[in-house]
């Protein structure tokens, strides 16, 4: 739960004169003028870590680049609208970030946005495979549960698929699970931290109540509660935009915090945690959002502890959302195989 602010850089990255420079790495952002991808640059471009931002979309990107330029924080700010410059917003990036796409309007599912969202996913990730073959991919664009699949298929097609490095951003579904909590069990938010495995669509959120840390007790009813409010936090913004999009600040927030892991990890920090939506060997499914833990070269240890010593509640929960998990991946694999 603690943000995850830069505590190490590299020090054989010192100066000289013995002072300590930040570390240097190189994101691009995909959709980075939409109601994410605005905040989450701007977030980004606060990160010490952070050389360069590289910052894609197909409208409106102009004037976003210029804007955040003008912060005196280090990264340096570009713009690249249009198909064309695609390619050049990848050069020599380390990770690449993809929140472009189609947001839910009251009424309908992620699943809903399958139908644009796969094409403009698969779009991304080719031209990430061709221009930035070893980058680290966040994929942020709904339904993640399908996307991230539709994601490994085409790095496995262009033969550069490395599962370590594709990941399926659920933070925000761990952000709300410890505001809520911390909430109702009058808790410092700094101090909570519940592990959200399984998926990142209704029933497929399965959030460990069992495993917050600090140990709590929670009534039946609490459980219920706390875990269908979770379940639904995407909802409740949907609604209370009013078809005025979904959670966008809440959701910068949380892809920022994501990310300012991966460079962690990417710089050599040992100590780096995340849930996370990635080809997996926690389950029999393919792909299971769990705790992993990060490294130089991406995902270096699943936490399978985590699945030890489910509740009788959180056993069934998992097994509940196996079916329409498995249901969604298939259908992301299935898009990228037919349109062969
Ligand atoms: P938005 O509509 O405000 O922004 C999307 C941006 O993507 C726009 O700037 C648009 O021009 C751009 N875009 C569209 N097609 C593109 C293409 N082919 N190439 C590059 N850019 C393209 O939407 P918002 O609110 O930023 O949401 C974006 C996505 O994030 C949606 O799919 C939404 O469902 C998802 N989301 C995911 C969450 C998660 O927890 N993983 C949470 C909230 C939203």
């Amino acid at each position: 739960g603690k943000p995850s602010l830069p505590r190490k850089v590299n020090s054989n990255q010192s100066s000289p004169k013995g002072q300590v420079r930040a570390a240097a790495y190189n994101i691009a952002v995909l959709g980075a003028a939409g109601g994410i991808g605005q905040p989450l640059s701007l977030l980004l471009k606060m990160s010490p870590l952070v050389a360069s931002l590289n910052l894609y979309d197909i409208a409106n990107v102009k004037g976003v680049a210029a804007d955040l330029s003008h912060c005196n924080t280090p990264a340096q700010v570009s713009a690249f609208t249009g198909f064309a410059e695609l390619p050049d917003s990848l050069k020599n990036v380390d990770l690449i970030i993809i929140p472009a796409g189609v947001p839910r309007k009251p009424g309908m599912t992620r699943d809903d946005l399958f139908k644009i969202n796969a094409g403009i996913v698969r779009t991304l990730v080719e031209a990430a495979a061709e221009h930035a073959p070893n980058a680290w991919i966040n994929i942020i664009s709904n339904p993640v549960n399908s996307t991230v699949p539709i994601a490994a298929e085409v790095l496995k097609q262009k033969g550069v698929y490395n599962p370590r490095k594709l990941f399926g951003v659920t933070t925000l579904d761990v952000v709300r699970a410890n505001t809520f909590v911390a909430q109702k069990k009058n808790l410092r938010l700094i101090d909570v931290d519940v592990p959200v495995l399984g998926g990142h669509a209704g029933i497929t959120i399965l959030p460990l109540l069992s495993k917050t840390r600090p140990a709590v007790e929670f009534s039946p009813e609490e459980i219920e509660e706390l875990t269908v409010r979770i379940q639904n936090g995407g909802t409740e913004v949907v609604e209370a935009k009013a078809g005025a999009g979904s959670a966008t600040l809440s959701m910068a927030y949380a892809a920022a915090r994501f990310a300012e892991s991966c460079i962690r990890a990417l710089d050599g920090d040992e100590s780096v945690y995340e849930c996370s939506f990635v080809q997996s060997e926690v389950t029999e499914l393919p792909f299971f959002a769990s705790r992993v833990k990060l490294c130089k070269e991406g995902v270096e240890a699943f936490i399978n502890a985590d699945l030890n010593g489910l509740t009788d509640y959180e056993q069934t929960a998992l097994e509940a959302l196996k079916p329409e998990l498995k249901a969604s991946i298939e259908k992301g694999i299935n898009f990228v195989k037919q349109s062969l």
